[in-house]
């Protein structure tokens, strides 16, 4: 964000102009900013690696096309996942598909379309294995029994999480792998999101090279993501440049060891696209309570959702008037459930019309929006060189309507 005079730019357009010409509520999103984290990213990594963005965070065939074009492989969780990013112009090969109790049917899909699958269960490698022996190779996803992540919903590497084969689990996995001659070409390992301790990521290194020896047609390690972006000032973050020099250098000495240079893999979502994306809204309503001043804006939950669910904060920014006296504020979306993006907050004096920028919403934002309460979807704006692209239009009426089978009565 900079502020220039009275006027809050953003990706070097103001606000204002995308207000006029887009309306709100809108996702808007800065490309730049994603170019500029994918190579930090790329810079902090000193040895062979790969960098697939992980679509569910933030799924628009434009961001997918743009992320491409500055060479970001694709990292999908669902069948649809991996067939946007084919549509989007991704190779199969670019594509890592990391399903979690999805159907069987959408890994042997996936197998037909070429893309890498990863296999997160004992079950589906035995099927994998008989299915296609040594002729279609796979990934594992090891569940290391490491708690990481920034709260009880997206912490998933812990041994009572659903997610991975149980480290434990390890002789049924060589079992298996033996007895269908399988090809395992890499190695996979995602705790969580929001991980701010860079320890985390080593301690799965050491996990990966303890089992490296069982694995010899492994090429790849995917050390998946959840790097931690500041959501407010001051906030604690990854330190992607130290993890990327200790992580570096851990591979580095194994294979000067072990002569054998697995190649580096992650899976970013939030890191590329949380502080690109900003979801702007208009304050319907200033409401002076007994006990509070609430602004209302014409979104909800059902366009950002993270607040509710995760108890996220996300900063608030009052870009139709960003240099008045601080107000103290709750700001609420128009969902009839309660749905506060922020209590207590200190924010430029808002008057009925402003319009408010709820930041650090480009990742799990659209992607996680709904039509609940009969509400419409906004649009997506992409900033590319200072000029706005609309990316996706907002919902429609016809669009709540399509679907729905109306019977006689
Ligand atoms: N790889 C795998 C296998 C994943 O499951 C995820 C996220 C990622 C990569 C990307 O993680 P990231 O870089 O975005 O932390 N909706 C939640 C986050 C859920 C993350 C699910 N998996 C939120 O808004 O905080």
């Amino acid at each position: 964000m900079e502020i220039r005079g009275k006027s809050v730019y953003f990706g070097g357009v103001a606000l204002q102009e995308l207000v006029n010409r887009f309306g709100t509520p809108l996702y808007v999103y800065d490309g730049a900013k994603m170019v500029s984290q994918l190579n930090r990213l790329r810079r902090a990594f000193t040895i062979p690696h790969q960098i697939k963005y992980a679509i569910k965070a933030l799924p628009s065939l434009s961001v997918l096309k743009w992320l491409r074009k500055h060479e970001a492989g694709a990292d999908a969780v669902s069948i649809q996942e991996v067939k946007l990013a084919l549509h989007a112009g991704f190779l199969p090969h670019e594509i890592m598909f990391s399903p979690n109790c999805a159907p069987f049917e959408e890994t042997t899909a996936a197998v037909q379309l070429g893309v890498q699958v990863n296999v997160d269960n004992l079950p589906f490698l035995e099927q994998f294995g008989k299915l296609f022996g040594r002729t279609y190779p796979c990934a594992i996803r090891l569940n290391p029994h490491i708690k990481a992540g920034g709260n009880e919903k997206i912490s998933v590497g812990h041994s009572d999480s659903k997610f991975g084969i149980s480290i434990l689990q390890l002789d049924e996995i060589k079992k298996i792998v033996h007895r269908y001659n399988m090809q395992i070409n890499g190695l996979h390992i995602h705790t969580g999101s929001d991980i701010a301790d860079a320890d985390v990521y080593l301690k799965m290194a050491d996990i990966f090279f303890s089992v490296l020896d069982d694995f010899p047609d492994v090429v790849f390690l995917d050390f998946g993501s959840g790097f931690k972006v500041p959501y407010r000032e001051g906030d604690a973050s990854l330190n992607i440049e130290e993890l990327g020099a200790k992580l570096s250098n851990m591979i580095l000495d194994y294979s000067h060891k072990k002569r054998r240079m697995p190649e580096l893999w992650l899976e970013p979502g939030k890191f590329l696209v949380s502080e690109a994306g900003w979801l702007l809204a208009t304050c319907t309503v200033v409401k002076e309570t007994p006990s509070r001043t609430f602004v209302g804006l014409n979104t909800g939950l059902n366009h950002l959702i993270r607040p509710m669910m995760y108890g996220a904060y996300h900063h608030i920014v009052n870009v139709s008037n960003p240099a008045d006296q601080p107000e103290n504020y709750t700001v609420v979306g128009y969902i009839c459930e309660t749905d506060t993006f922020g209590t207590d907050r200190m924010i430029s004096k808002v008057r009925e019309g402003d319009v408010l920028a709820i930041c650090n919403a480009g990742a799990y934002g659209y992607s996680m929006a709904s039509n609940y309460n009969a509400r419409l979807r906004p649009a997506e704006v992409l900033v590319i060189n200072g000029e706005p692209h609309l990316i996706r239009k907002s919902d429609t009426w016809d669009d709540l309507l399509r679907g729905q089978v109306v019977i006689d009565l």
